[in-house]
C-alpha cells in the first residue's frame, strides 16, 4: 500500500487502515520498523495508531528516554504499545537494557521502533513502514 498524505488527519486515517492489516501472532509480538528521515513523520504515525488503539497517555517522541510504554485500550488483541527510538543508540549495552529480547516474546505487545538501522541485529521478522518528507505538509506512507 501507498499514500500520500497532506495533512495530520489524513495520515490518521492511514494509521486506521494500516492497524486493519496486521494479524497478531501467538506466543510473539508484533514488530514495525519505523523508516524515514528526521521529521519523515514516524512520531506522528505512532501518536495516530496510538489514539486508535485507545491509548490514553499522552504519547511523547521517545527521543530522549529511548522507550515509552502505553496501555492499549481498544484493541482485541493488543495490550502495550512499546514506542523505541533508537536514534541515540551507540553501544550493545544500551540495546540490553531495553529489554527488547523478553518484549518480543510477548504476543500481546505490539512494538514501533523508530531508527530501527541502529539495532537491526535485534530485530527479527518484521513489518516495515516507510516514510518520506514529500514537502512541508506533504507525506508519503508505505508498507
Ligand atoms: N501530512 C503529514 N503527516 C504527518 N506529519 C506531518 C504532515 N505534514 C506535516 N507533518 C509534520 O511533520 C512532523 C513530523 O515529525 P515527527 O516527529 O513525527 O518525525 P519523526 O519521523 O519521528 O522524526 P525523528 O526521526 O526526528 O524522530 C510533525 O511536526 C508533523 O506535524
Ligand atoms: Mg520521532
Amino acid at each position: 500500500m501507498e499514500y500520500i498524505s497532506h495533512n495530520l488527519e489524513t495520515t490518521n486515517e492511514v494509521a486506521k487502515e494500516f492497524l486493519k492489516t496486521l494479524s497478531p501472532l501467538r506466543g510473539r509480538a508484533t514488530i514495525i520498523e519505523l523508516i524515514g528521515d528526521l521529521g519523515a513523520g514516524k512520531t506522528t504515525f505512532t501518536k495516530s495508531l496510538a489514539e486508535e488503539l485507545g491509548v490514553e497517555d499522552i504519547v511523547i517522541s521517545p527521543t530522549f528516554v529511548i522507550q515509552k510504554r502505553y496501555n492499549i485500550t481498544n484493541h482485541p488483541h493488543f495490550k502495550t504499545l512499546i514506542h523505541i527510538d533508537a536514534y541515540r543508540f551507540e553501544t550493545q549495552e544500551e540495546i540490553k537494557a531495553l529489554d527488547l529480547e523478553q518484549d518480543i516474546q510477548n504476543g500481546e505487545n505490539l512494538i514501533l521502533i523508530e531508527w530501527p538501522s541502529k539495532i537491526q541485529n535485534h530485530i527479527p521478522e518484521s513489518i516495515k513502514l516507510n516514510f518520506e518528507h514529500m514537502n512541508e505538509t506533504t507525506r508519503k506512507i508505505w508498507w
